[in-house]
């Protein structure tokens, strides 16, 4: 049983049944931009209510799985299905945070994150109560009337964060939402994530170039090959979460992981 699922209370029976065990279906998926072949038949399963990690090479088309998923491009071969339903376009259960921010400059936090509910026509009041809800969750209190300038890369990140949590999407796609900030708090967002995940109950699909990053933070990791982009090999790290951050990384399963993926990985490294 995955380690993170023990963080959280048991759902009800019925609850339980309701949910469906595969939130994202990809199936056979291929995608080719002209002259480049980005994708090809990448099938696979990210479980609900958990985080599943995209791992590969510079180029082998893991943001371009990301936005088939969230329906912003279509596939040339293949099928998508979230939550069971075959996605046609973007929809209101999926929330995608971009590798650039695409924060609003000339909104303040409190706008920006609450952006989404505005596009819904969720009255102000309403909106900026679930808006300081998400900013106080990502760690951002005292930060609600300041503008994207006015803000470290990781503090943009948890923006977005908090404005795809606040759309209550069910699942977060997320394109290397840490590349832009520094280790320390690199590793203080990556606990906040992991507490986010066992709260929140959402399906994170999750992209990075760190081997560590991919291992500490997901109950799998899928690694793709390089480009064309297809699936290389399925990985579940079962992580002792009782145990503190520090311990885990001193962990034989969580080293043993590591350096597993690596091997594999390393072929691709000119
Ligand atoms: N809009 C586009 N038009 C043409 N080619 C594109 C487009 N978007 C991506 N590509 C190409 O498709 C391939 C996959 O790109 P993608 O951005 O999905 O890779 P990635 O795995 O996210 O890379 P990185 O790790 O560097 O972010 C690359 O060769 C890229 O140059
Ligand atoms: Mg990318």
């Amino acid at each position: 049983m995955s380690t993170i699922a023990s963080l959280t209370a048991s759902p009800p029976i019925a609850d339980r049944r309701a949910e469906p065990s595969t939130a994202v279906a990809v199936r056979a998926v291929s995608k080719a931009y002209p002259g480049v072949e980005a994708l090809r038949e990448v099938s696979l399963d990210c479980p609900a209510g958990r985080l599943t990690t995209l791992l590969g090479p510079s180029g082998c088309g893991k943001t371009t799985l990301l936005k088939i998923i969230a329906g912003l491009i279509k596939a040339d071969a293949g099928t998508v299905e979230v939550l069971g339903r075959t996605v046609c376009g973007p929809g209101p259960e999926r929330a995608f945070v971009f590798q650039d921010f695409a924060l609003l400059p000339w909104a303040n936090v409190v706008r920006n994150v609450a952006f989404g509910l505005e596009l819904r026509d969720v009255p102000k009041s309403e909106r900026e109560a679930v808006a300081a809800h998400y900013i106080a969750e990502v760690g951002l209190k005292g930060f609600e009337t300041k503008y994207p300038h006015e803000l470290s890369g990781g503090m943009r990140q948890r923006v977005g964060l908090a404005r795809a949590l606040a759309v209550k999407a069910d699942v977060l796609l997320m394109d290397e939402p840490f590349s832009a900030v520094d280790e320390q708090t690199r590793r203080k967002f990556q606990e906040d994530l992991l507490r986010l995940v066992a709260q929140e109950r959402k399906t994170f699909l999750f992209v990075t170039h760190s081997i560590e990053e991919a291992v500490y933070l997901s109950d799998r990791i899928v690694l793709l090959s390089r480009r064309p982009g297809r699936i290389w090999k399925v990985i579940e790290p079962d992580l002792p979460r009782t145990l503190s951050p520090d311990q885990i990384r001193r962990e034989p399963v969580y080293l043993d992981t590591v350096e597993a993926i690596w091997q594999n990985l390393r072929q691709y490294v000119e």
